[in-house]
């Protein structure tokens, strides 16, 4: 089996190693002949970016890029770098990187030539019916992690830095034009971002298949991506260099992000607002509240994993993949409790008031509240 293949769904991808030297066909593709490469501030300065745009430079396609983007980006990270955009006058983006770096770079695209605030485009009802959709620019997404998944989704988190909340900006239009998943990208990752950003994806396939939405051809998405990471994340983790491992977590990461058009769930709603207030990593965080989640669901959600626990290679059915999330964990150095990342007893109240009003609640198999939330978040620490 060759790990090389072009695919139209949800759009168009270009999979597969070394593919990043078609970026300029891919420009070409998506109508671009002023890219501005989005990335973020820990990425800028690494040789696959200077790789990347090498090859930008070689096409005759510039080398523009602007990284002033933090871990958690924000409105701030966002006016400095629709500035960039409009300053260099150009007519797309690369978003380029992990899940900062892509979000961001797709709200450039979006802003530059929206005339209301950010926060008018809200992921509420129709809000985002607001946006001039022509005023988009075109947008190429290049993941350098294998976890959030944004390069196939239609909104981006952006963290309002007066509030700490992480809102979710939406538009079908925010979907890249062209994605280049090429897993070599990913080979740099250090063990630690190699299971946080493996384990976001595994969230998003775990929660996505436990939503009670219905939604098949995204319950079976969820599926197989649970499958392809239970048995390459850890080779992955071993040894960074193993593309074959690589190449499956960066399809499997892609599902994550896919599949949770059905919905996610409690483990979001609970890390959004732990990574707002305590900065802690978004998916080592989903790795630690998940084992408590599965407990709180686990009679909503017995009847579904029974029957997936032999497809995934787990005996023991919702019982038997319960205890391998644990070691899971254990295996890939995630700590065991929200208090090892920094978060306090006194946060609670907080956390759960945030964590009630969250997009991701909706998705949840169990109704989430007041009193469940409280005693999540007191398990989970
Ligand atoms: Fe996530």
């Amino acid at each position: 089996m060759t790990l090389t293949a072009n695919w139209s769904y949800p759009t168009a991808i270009k999979f597969g190693a070394g593919r990043i030297a078609e970026l300029p066909a891919a420009c070409a593709q998506a109508g671009i002949k002023r890219p501005l490469l989005v990335t973020d501030k820990g990425l800028a300065g690494l040789p696959v970016t200077a790789q990347t745009l090498d090859i930008l430079d070689a096409a005759g396609l510039g080398r523009a890029m602007f990284s002033e983007v933090d871990p958690n980006p924000n409105e701030i990270n966002l006016a400095a770098g629709v500035a960039a955009y409009k300053a260099g006058k150009h007519d797309g983006v690369i978003a380029f990187g992990g899940g900062s770096g892509l979000d961001l770079g797709k709200m450039v695209a979006f802003m530059a030539g929206q005339i209301r605030p950010l926060w008018d485009f809200e992921d509420i009802g129709d809000w985002w019916t607001r946006a001039d959709a022509d005023a988009i620019a075109p947008i190429i997404a290049v993941p350098t992690t294998a976890g959030t998944g944004s390069e196939v989704g239609r909104a981006s988190v952006i963290t309002n830095s007066e509030t700490h909340a992480k809102k979710i900006i939406f538009h079908p239009k925010v979907l890249p034009t062209v994605v280049i998943c090429d897993p070599e990208l990913t080979v740099g990752m250090p063990k630690f971002i190699t299971a946080g950003t493996g384990l976001d994806a595994f969230a998003h396939c775990v929660e996505a298949f436990s939503s009670p939405h219905y939604h098949p051809m995204s319950q079976g998405i969820a599926l197989e991506g649970m499958r392809l990471m239970i048995e390459y994340l850890p080779r992955a983790y071993v040894d960074g260099n193993d593309i074959e491992a690589r190449a499956q977590m960066m399809s499997a990461a892609a599902m994550g992000a896919t599949a949770f058009q059905k919905g996610l769930g409690a483990i979001h709603a609970m890390s959004h607002p732990v990574g707002a207030y305590f900065n802690t990593h978004h998916g080592t965080t989903n790795a630690v509240c998940m084992p408590a989640v599965l407990d709180l669901n686990a009679d909503a959600i017995r009847d579904r994993f029974d029957r997936a626990a032999g497809y995934l290679g787990l005996k023991g059915g919702f019982d038997g993949f319960r205890a391998f999330v644990q070691e899971f964990n254990d295996s890939l150095g995630i700590p065991r409790k929200l208090s090892d990342l920094g978060v306090t007893a006194e946060a609670i109240p907080d956390l759960v008031r945030d964590a009630l009003t969250d997009p991701s609640c909706g998705g949840n198999p169990v109704p989430l509240t007041r009193n469940n939330l409280t005693a999540l978040f007191e398990a989970a620490l």
